[in-house]
């Protein structure tokens, strides 16, 4: 493939001076814009060495992720499952890690279940291929420790981090108790960083890697009686930021995706409805009917739709997850079905 990089054409140019043409041929190159910044790659053999790098993953173009080992948490069920059977789809093998059980007292909506991971086993398995599933909470930081070897060891390496296991709790900042607060923090942002962590030491030997970290519109505005949740998703976005900074020189991205609202258990219950109701300042109700809420976020929906499916954010994740998106990291990429049109900034 033709190589495109302006990096490399100073490298190219690099080796041409030092080997055949001397100083004559530099000031040449000095004396354009181009030229100058040639002059300071020049200066320093070290950023020489690491523009030029032989590793260095190009742009295909390319979603193929065939070759490729997946690790998804939180994949049992809802965006987590719909991520890991696109990534299945583009030709990843899937590692999916789900607690599959209660997480907090302050959850008002059912758990997911051991049931659940196996069925998106056999969903990743019908579409070929490989699978393991993990039963393991993000809190615990040796078990990711644990499920990030194991996963090294059977399917080879860990080229691909989706953390999307997280919780939603509803509580307003003068009643929330302790507990709430914690766990909500404990689980969406300590819990995703133990993840990050158990996973880089196998992807900066290897000199690749593709960290996507499931955020949520509301890490990019408040929410009344959402504190911890935003608070937490805020958080992961400068830990995304503070993670891309550091792992870039390893050639490995990190990036957030803000899901909009997407028809999930996390979404279809009725303390979230009731919060749906509160948003679109309506009357709140304590068991609103799906009409009701319908009716009252449609005059405020961009696409006209009351929210998404979880196949609809997954995409970004396999985009972000390509070769494709090599020079792409520290970014947040939001899927709201329009609602990021209102986001500021
Ligand atoms: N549904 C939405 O509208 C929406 C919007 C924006 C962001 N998100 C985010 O997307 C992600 C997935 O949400 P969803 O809507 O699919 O919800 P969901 O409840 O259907 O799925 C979440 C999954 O994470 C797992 N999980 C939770 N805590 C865990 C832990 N401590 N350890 C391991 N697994 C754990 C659950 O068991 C469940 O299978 C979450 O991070 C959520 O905050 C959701």
């Amino acid at each position: 493939m033709e190589h495109l990089s302006p990096n490399n054409d100073l490298a190219n140019d690099h080796e041409h001076n030092e080997d055949h043409s001397g100083m004559s041929r530099r000031k040449m190159i000095a004396s354009t814009v181009t030229g100058l910044a040639g002059a300071f790659v020049l200066g320093n053999s070290n950023l020489f060495a690491q523009t030029n790098n032989p590793s260095t993953k190009r742009s295909t173009n390319s979603f193929n992720l065939a070759g490729k080992a997946a690790m998804v948490t939180g994949a049992a069920r809802g965006i987590g499952r719909a991520i890991a059977l696109a990534l299945a789809e583009a030709g990843a093998d899937i590692m999916a890690v789900d607690i599959c059980a209660p997480v907090s007292s302050g959850v008002i909506y059912p758990s997911a279940t051991k049931d659940d991971l196996d069925e998106t086993g056999r969903q990743v398995k019908a579409i070929g291929r490989r699978f393991i599933g993990v039963v393991a909470d993000i809190r615990d930081s040796a078990a990711m420790k644990d499920a990030a070897g194991r996963m090294e060891r059977e399917l080879g390496k860990v080229d691909i981090l989706v953390a999307d296991a997280g919780i939603q709790v509803y509580a307003s900042v003068a009643e929330m108790t302790d507990q709430q607060w914690k766990d909500v923090i404990d689980v969406n942002l300590t819990g995703t960083a133990n993840t990050v962590r158990a996973v880089v030491p196998h992807m900066i030997p290897r000199k690749y890697g593709r960290i996507i970290l499931v955020a949520s519109g509301q890490g990019r505005h408040g929410m009344a009686d959402g504190s911890a949740y935003s608070a937490s998703k805020w958080g992961m976005i400068g830990l995304m930021k503070s993670a891309a900074l550091e792992l870039g020189k390893y050639e490995i991205t990190v990036n957030t995706l803000e899901p909009g609202l997407v028809d999930t258990h996390m979404t279809r219950n009725p303390g979230r409805w009731k919060e749906a109701l509160k948003e679109a300042g309506k009357e709140p109700k304590d068991n609103p009917t799906e009409e009701e809420v319908i009716a009252a976020r449609l005059p405020t929906a961009v696409m006209k739709i009351p929210w998404m499916q979880p196949a609809d954010v997954a995409p970004v994740a396999v985009f972000l997850a390509s070769d494709a998106a090599y020079r792409i990291t520290g970014a947040t990429y939001d899927a709201t079905a329009g609602d990021s049109a209102k986001y500021t900034a």
